[in-house]
């Protein structure tokens, strides 16, 4: 990530002091909400996310935009998008964050709920505008030059498959299980891919197709656009392929974008979605393949996180003691 040149050699800020604050904004957020796993109580895990993460992204160095947050698709509780955080004193950062990512999991104590956020140079995130919702398309770096939003589904596995060197019948492939995504479903089962149906999550899917280890070949279909904002940061640090384009769920929301003076048939690359360096986080909260729960005994908190940054995917272990 660049720096201010006036700025960053009078303060000394690095990536890696950037690095830390991220981590630590998401290590709050997940500390706080595994308070509420299992309790059923979506908002209030939510609203302990949110506090705790806008509580550490207060020391974060310099002077951090939220471009695009979350909780106005679900009226929760927010980090706004406009929101400035940090000291005030280093570079100036773009941010796209979901304190908590994958609520209903939290509240229902099922694995998946992450803390989460991306920061990336000023100026370069895209901002989604009045669009709460997105298609997507993910695919780890050997095919990213083959993909297209507009080819239908059959075809993407094809290309996707050839590309990485497989049958189609050996892909796997993410699809949330929505009712949305149901002819979507059937076509990729039909083509002969297999596919993963978790009810929600696709910032873990988008993950996991990055990650070799947890042997998902491609993410598709539409989840919220703070999460792709925050994927396409992963997929651009990995050099990874991703795809998005809005796709309105209501009447009110198309009316909302088209007010906005934005386009439902413009497709965007991973780097027009996230157009300069950038980084991501996430933390676990409930635990799940990525990332375990924090873990709470004799009075310290271990909890586990992910960086994703220039090439690098790194998983780090954190015990705090109270
Ligand atoms: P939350 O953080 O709001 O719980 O989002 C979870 C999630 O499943 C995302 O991963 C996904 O992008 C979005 O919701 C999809 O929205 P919806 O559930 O409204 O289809």
């Amino acid at each position: 990530m660049q720096y201010q040149t006036e700025v960053a050699p009078r303060t000394g800020v690095d990536i890696h002091t950037l690095e830390a604050a991220a981590v630590a904004a998401t290590r709050s957020a997940a500390v706080a909400s595994y308070a509420w796993v299992g309790r059923y109580d979506q908002k209030a895990a939510d609203a302990a996310a949110t506090t705790a993460m806008r509580a550490a992204l207060a020391d974060a160095p310099g002077r951090g935009t939220v471009v695009i947050g979350e909780g106005e698709k679900d009226d929760a509780p927010m980090l706004f998008n406009g929101e400035i955080v940090g000291t005030g004193f280093g570079p100036d950062f773009d941010i796209a964050v979901d304190p908590l990512e994958g609520t209903s999991f939290c509240a229902r104590d099922l694995p998946g709920a992450l803390a989460t956020i991306a920061f990336g140079e000023a100026g370069t995130m895209w901002s989604p505008g009045p669009g709460y919702y997105m298609d997507k398309i993910v695919v780890p770096p050997a095919a990213k030059d083959v993909i297209d939003l507009d080819d239908p589904p059959e075809h993407t596995l094809a290309k996707v498959a050839r590309a990485l060197g497989k049958q189609v019948g050996e892909l796997r492939v993410m699809i949330m299980d929505k009712p949305r995504h149901k002819d979507l479903i059937a076509r990729v089962l039909r083509a002969g891919a297999a596919v993963q149906t978790p009810a929600g999550g696709d910032v873990g899917g988008g993950l996991a197709v990055l990650l070799p280890a947890l042997d998902v070949d491609l993410l598709l279909g539409v989840g919220g656009t703070p999460e792709g904002v925050m994927t396409a940061a992963a997929v651009r640090a990995l050099g990874g392929g991703m795809l998005g384009r809005l796709a309105p769920q209501r009447n009110e929301e198309a009316d909302a974008i088209r007010a906005a003076g934005m386009s439902v048939d413009r497709i965007y690359e991973c780097r027009e979605l996230v157009a300069g360096d950038a980084f991501f986080v996430a933390t676990g909260v409930s635990g799940s393949a990525l990332l375990g729960r924090p873990r709470v005994s004799a009075g310290a908190t271990v909890s586990e996180s992910l960086l994703i940054s220039q090439g690098q995917i790194r998983h780090l272990t954190h015990t705090t003691f109270a």
